[in-house]
């Protein structure tokens, strides 16, 4: 083992001879750094083909990341897999879902975190066998191991954060709300719920094409009966207002005559079985081959084939069935076929029927599968079991590199299901396939700061679950609590009841186009907030541990700080009518109320009780912080930011970094500043406020809506010209 000091507080534990995963993204000067030393509080046991680290767990630990895994935000007392897997069931025994994130980060008396760059299978028993130990069982024998230590929990995960590069930035339009189910599978459905969603005033940026868009289920063809005229119709979208977001899979169907088949066969593009062959297993369009994204020439060619979309004046993406998801190879079936003929004239008892159950339930994702299919790793054949967990990062990142060279300096929407750390550059993700069920509300508010640490920021669930029907109230509160996810998108299954925000009766779409308004509203705090944390390798959603150090706050994992100056904490359980919550701090409570002015309140620290009615939206404005608005509109190019709200709640000095763009280039990058300093000052009950602006901003009009710590509200409207504050009387 090797070990270099990569900064004061992140050391590399380079074990044998690691993969090059390519997660994190820092300069590799920084390995001439070798240093003498041993991994600090793990004990590592080498064996031959694994290697075994234990933690003893203190009391008061808590062990917090993991990325997209069931439980709650600290893992402890949980085993968990990284391995990455399509389960449509998240049940809370599951312990592997659809990412591999190996982070995680140990707060108790003094805080430390680990991250293990390894591509294969690790699994994390968190307390589980034994209650006080943690042990981490890494299936090889070369991988990277980075610690990160500093004073504070959020000084040790930006020591990993810092690490992981520029996060991934959507257009502005991506914030916006988005309307998707499997399927919308014809033209004039589409144009149904584009219609209904004008009709009842209810904002949205993008509709969804799921796999029925496709022709036979075949990667980047249309079926032209369904959708005639794609490229007109997705014109007409535009006009309307909205973005088509279609879905992209991972396996390429085996068709002769198909271009992507023929070219994938002819250029040796696919990943193979022991023998060289291509690889064959079935999905939705039955046989496919898995085009193999560890070669960086398959990765070019897939990404140019967006191009054949974005020629329709497509602008976004999601990137589906990528762990990849194996319904069934011919080796598999033909095993559960003869046991199955095997028990046809049987009377089968206990164990020959959970034999026959089991072979059928282990077709899918199987691990023999895996480990016979293989990719090529630097120049040599490898079992693709031993890399499996980079399929869907690389074949994201073939995306985004691919829609970088087609739109030079454009944005594009881009998530996927599958990921590793690092793919949080390329990308978002959205947590898969959730159920229609309260508890699932819960479950992604826990999975969102777990994400963010890992450096994937554009995040979130199916809005209303995906799996099952949805209620009204449930699809009311899950939006709620989505108000600030970057991720804003309701989907749903294949034979569910239809969620759309005008799904149900009329007083759903009221509530749910207030909820819209809000959501549209934030739109300039989301952004630059969501901005911010990207280019600065921040966090976007933290616990409250991260920020208050008080014991109460360590506990609390069902509010969440959102940015600098927000904090939410949505009602997720059936039938409440408001929730107990913890302020840390005094905080201004603004809730939306139905057909009334909003309220605002001022919640002095402690444990409350907050009433909060099915049609009310809360949040809350951190003490000397403040929030950015703007007028709402039925999407986001439609809204005007040069007007704007400034909501503060200010003790005595308040200042915020508004951070806004042209939203669509990729001319961010050099532009960390870019924006607006906002600077209030209370002095003798009267506030003096002042301007700073660097780059180009387009604010006109600013009205600062400024409550005190005693509830009392002012509000002053300042126009802005040449970048100051010029006059108190607008237009
Ligand atoms: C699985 C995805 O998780 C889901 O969102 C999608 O609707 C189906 N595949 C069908 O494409």
């Amino acid at each position: 083992m090797k070990s270099y000091l990569l900064n004061p507080h992140a050391q590399l534990f380079r074990f044998g001879n690691p993969i090059e995963t390519e997660s994190l993204s820092y300069s590799r000067d920084r390995l001439e750094l070798q240093i003498e030393a041993s991994l600090p509080l793990f004990e590592v046991d080498c064996k031959t083909d694994e290697t075994v680290l234990r933690y003893k767990m203190n009391k008061g630990d808590r062990v917090l990341g993991l990325g997209e895994a069931m439980g709650g935000a600290d893992k402890r007392g949980r085993y968990i897999e990284a391995y990455a897997t399509d389960d449509p069931v998240h049940t809370p025994d599951k312990s592997a879902l659809y990412g591999a994130h190996n982070y995680l980060f140990i707060s108790g008396h003094s805080h430390c975190g680990i991250y293990l760059d390894f591509p294969g299978r690790i699994s994390y028993d968190i307390g589980f066998t034994h209650p006080d130990e943690m042990i981490i069982i890494i299936d090889g024998v070369d991988f990277d191991l980075y610690f990160f230590q500093n004073e504070t929990l959020l000084e040790t995960v930006q020591a990993f954060r810092n690490l992981q590069g520029v996060g991934y930035a959507p257009p502005k339009w991506a914030f916006g709300n988005q309307q998707s189910r499997w399927s919308y599978d014809t033209r004039n459905k589409i144009l149904e719920v584009a219609d209904n969603m004008r009709k009842k005033w209810l904002p949205c940026d993008a509709i969804y094409l799921d796999i029925d868009y496709m022709e036979g289920y075949k990667n980047f063809t249309i079926d032209s009966t369904r959708f005639p005229d794609f490229e007109d119709m997705v014109k007409e979208m535009r006009t309307k207002g909205f973005r088509l977001i279609p879905i992209i899979d991972a396996g390429v169907k085996i068709e002769p005559g198909y271009e992507v088949y023929e070219e994938g066969i002819e250029k040796e593009y696919f990943c193979t079985n022991i023998k060289g062959e291509p690889y064959k297993a079935a999905v939705w369009p039955g046989w496919v081959h898995f085009p193999d994204f560890q070669k960086p020439q398959v990765r070019k060619w897939f990404g140019e084939k967006y191009k054949n979309l974005v020629d329709f004046g497509i602008e976004g993406f999601w990137n589906d069935m990528n762990e990849p998801s194996i319904f069934y190879t011919c080796e598999g079936l033909k095993k559960f076929i003869e046991k199955a003929k095997e028990c046809e004239r049987k009377n089968l008892d206990l164990k020959d029927y959970f034999e026959l159950e089991t072979l059928f339930e282990t077709l899918s994702g199987s691990k023999e599968d895996y480990e016979s299919m293989y990719q090529m790793l630097e120049g040599h054949r490898t079992s693709h079991h031993k890399i499996h967990n980079l399929y869907g990062f690389n074949m994201t990142r073939a995306a985004a590199e691919g829609l970088q060279d087609i739109g030079s300096n454009k944005r594009f929407l881009l998530f996927s299901r599958s990921s590793f750390t690092g793919m949080g550059r390329y990308a978002g993700l959205w947590t898969g396939d959730n159920h229609s069920w309260w508890e699932h509300i819960l479950l992604m508010i826990y999975m969102m700061p777990s994400l963010n640490m890992g450096g994937f920021l554009y995040i979130g669930s199916d809005i209303g679950g995906f799996g099952g029907d949805a209620s009204a109230a449930l699809l009311i509160r899950w939006s709620q609590a989505s108000l600030l996810t970057p991720l804003f998108r309701n989907h749903s299954a294949l034979g569910t009841r239809n969620q759309e925000p005008y799904a149900f009766d009329d007083k759903t779409t009221d509530t749910m186009r207030k909820v819209l308004e809000l959501r549209y509203a934030l739109i300039p705090y989301i952004y630059s907030e969501y901005m911010k944390a990207a280019l600065k390798k921040d966090l976007y959603f933290k616990l409250l541990s991260f920020e208050y150090d008080d014991d109460h706050s360590k506990e609390v994992e069902d509010q969440l700080l959102v940015g600098d100056s927000a904090m939410m904490a949505p009602v997720y359980r059936e039938n409440d009518r408001g929730r107990y919550i913890w302020v840390p701090e005094e905080m201004l409570l603004w809730k939306t109320v139905m057909n009334h002015q909003d309220e605002f309140q001022v919640i002095r620290p402690g444990h409350h009780y907050m009433h909060l009615e099915l049609e009310e939206t809360a949040l809350f404005i951190r003490k000397n912080k403040m929030i950015v608005l703007s007028e709402p509109a039925q999407n986001v190019d439609l809204m005007n930011f040069s007007y704007l709200t400034v909501l503060a709640f200010v003790d005595h000095y308040a200042e915020y970094h508004y951070y806004d763009d042209d939203g669509i280039s990729m001319e961010y990058k050099d532009n960390e500043q870019q924006g607006m300093i906002f600077r209030i000052h209370q002095h003798e009950n009267a506030y003096k406020i002042s301007v700073d602006q660097k780059g180009n901003m387009d604010v006109k009009i600013i009205n600062f809506m400024i409550t005190n710590m005693q509830g009392e509200f002012t509000e002053i409207v300042y126009q802005v010209s040449d970048g100051s504050l010029q006059s108190k009387q607008p237009e």
